[in-house]
């Protein structure tokens, strides 16, 4: 018997030590942590189960049959992340560069399946060389077989990637049908093709790190949601994210009550709106006075900076928040910004998360760039995403909500639960200079009379009032009072139910 207790401690160590400690060196020389360190880094401690510690590939071209390392280049399991439960698989760079043989696919796919029969999340921390090159096609099937996972999996728990090593190829389709994606600077990579093959087909000379690097898919791409400075933490950052979300989208997140009264009152917010409404001012001020403890995780902070998206707590219970961004184009809707806006609302009606919309918004972005980039398909996506979106939907207009997107941004038209607006909110076709230009064109040579037009324009429609009138504002709130309305209606709407009819699935204009 204690032959056999040897033996299988023994067989745990080969397979802790993965590719050799060679590997494990030079994995720690780039500044990356091992697939091990990370899940311990990730979970709470103590917490991993791991599955298929003993898996072994079955390939046996190239010699292959003599070189198998248990585990196959990937550690899988679940463990705890604050006590809640979660799925992970780790990819091992020291085993084959982690790349992905039809056995590391069948690790995978198997705690995906125990996931789903459970309802948890999973995290994948990917780190690989693409598909395992001496398997051919085995390999292939076992991606694909990932990525069918992934898509059943889509909206019924959350899946999260986190890149921290090379994701190169058809590798970087599984992450991208996940719900979010971080990045680690500097040792992390996405590509469809690599910059040999891109200086071959296009002649274009460009790094890996320009091609795809996290400043590249944080910044440009919008593939990814975060970038940041190491290991360790990206993978704290990533524990905070999951606090926020539900494991599945049977359940609510889970709430943590914090001491900040929702009575709260901020003064400051009386000012925050400038006289002048060409001035800008930070939208993320209010969400920071406004949330639980001024604590608001951003997604995608340096994406589309025109519009804000991220998650905070109201009475300690998850709210997702959208909120045009003043300083930014001045707020104004483009293709970048709604495609950034509606997949986030999305997420949040897939799991059940309350949406919070702060508006000031001039309208939809003119220009060529942008008709020619087809923002009427992609600015219907945000205006799809809000019309079907069935969680409790808040909406504050603090300034401009004007044309097309006072309809988008969560309207009452839209199904909008609550629609508060402050008291300069101006609701109205658009601005009262470009009103005038166009109504009063023949006037063009008299400033003197547009001038009053323009001020007569104002006086009837840049007030929240016309709205109010009709009903298309369910009140005009003092901006001091934003969080207690906020959290007021929440109340209200805990148990709201509403049904989409019945279909297979809609067309959102993709
Ligand atoms: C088998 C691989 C491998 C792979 C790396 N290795 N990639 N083994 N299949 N795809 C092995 C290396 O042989 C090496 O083994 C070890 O992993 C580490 O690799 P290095 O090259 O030494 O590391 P580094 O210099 O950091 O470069 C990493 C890399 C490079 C950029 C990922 O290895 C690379 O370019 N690999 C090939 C990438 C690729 O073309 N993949 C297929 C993409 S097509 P030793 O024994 O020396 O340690 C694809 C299709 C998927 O993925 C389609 C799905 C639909």
């Amino acid at each position: 018997m204690q032959d056999i207790l040897e033996q299988l401690e023994q067989k745990r160590a080969a397979a802790r030590l993965g590719g050799g400690q060679k590997r494990i060196d030079a994995q720690h020389a780039k500044g990356k942590l091992t697939a091990r360190e990370r899940i311990e880094v990730l979970l709470d401690e103590g917490t991993f189960e791991e599955w298929d510690m003993f898996v072994e590939h079955r390939c046996t071209d190239f010699g292959m049959e003599a070189n198998k390392i248990p585990g196959d280049g990937v550690v899988t399991g679940y463990g705890m992340i604050n006590g809640r439960l979660v799925f992970v698989f780790s990819q091992d760079f020291t085993v084959y560069g982690g790349a992905l043989s039809e056995t590391h696919a069948e690790k995978i796919c198997k705690i995906m399946d125990q996931a789903m029969k459970v309802g948890a999340p999973v995290i994948g921390l990917n780190d690989s060389g693409g598909a395992r090159i001496q398997e051919g096609v085995a390999s292939l099937g076992g991606y694909a077989d990932v990525f069918q996972r992934n898509v059943m999996a889509s909206g019924v728990v959350p899946q999260i990637s986190m890149i921290m090593g090379p994701s190169a190829g058809g590798a970087v389709y599984s992450p991208a049908l996940t719900d979010f994606i971080f990045m680690v600077k500097d040792t992390s990579y996405m590509f469809v093709t690599g910059p040999e093959v891109v200086k071959t087909v296009t002649h274009e000379e460009v790094t890996a790190e320009e091609l795809g690097g996290a400043v590249t898919h944080t910044t440009k791409s919008g593939v990814a949601d975060m970038a940041f400075e190491n290991d360790v933490e990206a993978l704290l950052m990533l524990r905070r994210l999951y606090n926020y979300l539900p494991l599945n989208n049977k359940e609510k997140a889970p709430v943590r009550k914090s001491g900040d009264p929702t009575d709260r009152l901020d003064l400051s917010l009386d000012t925050l709106v400038p006289e002048n409404p060409n001035k800008a001012y930070d939208m993320k001020e209010l969400i920071v006075k406004t949330v639980d403890d001024g604590d608001f995780f951003e997604l995608q902070p340096d994406y589309a900076k025109n519009i804000l998206i991220g998650f905070a707590r109201m009475d300690g219970q998850t709210v997702g928040i959208v909120a045009n961004q003043p300083l930014v184009l001045a707020g104004c809707l483009d293709i970048k910004s709604s495609v950034k806006a509606a997949r986030f609302v999305r997420f949040c009606d897939a799991f059940n998360i309350p949406v919070i919309t702060f508006v000031d918004v001039p309208g939809f972005m003119p220009g060529t760039s942008q008709e020619f980039g087809g923002i009427i398909k992609h600015g219907a996506k945000l205006l799809y995403a809000y019309a079907e979106c069935t969680v409790p939907k808040i909406t504050v207009i603090t300034r401009k909500a004007y044309g097309g997107a006072y309809d988008v941004m969560a309207s009452k038209h839209l199904r909008g639960d609550v629609n508060f607006a402050w008291p300069n909110a101006e609701i109205a076709v658009m601005g009262a200079k470009g009103a005038v230009e166009i109504i009063f064109r023949e006037d063009k040579g008299d400033p003197e009379k547009l001038a009053a037009k323009e001020a007569e324009y104002k006086a009837r429609f840049a007030n929240p009032f016309v709205a109010g009138a009709r009903g298309f504002i369910d009140d005009v709130i003092q901006p001091h009072e934003t969080r207690k309305r906020i959290a007021r209606s929440l109340i209200m709407l805990k148990d709201k139910k509403i049904d989409n009819p019945w279909r297979k699935h809609g067309n959102i204009p993709l």
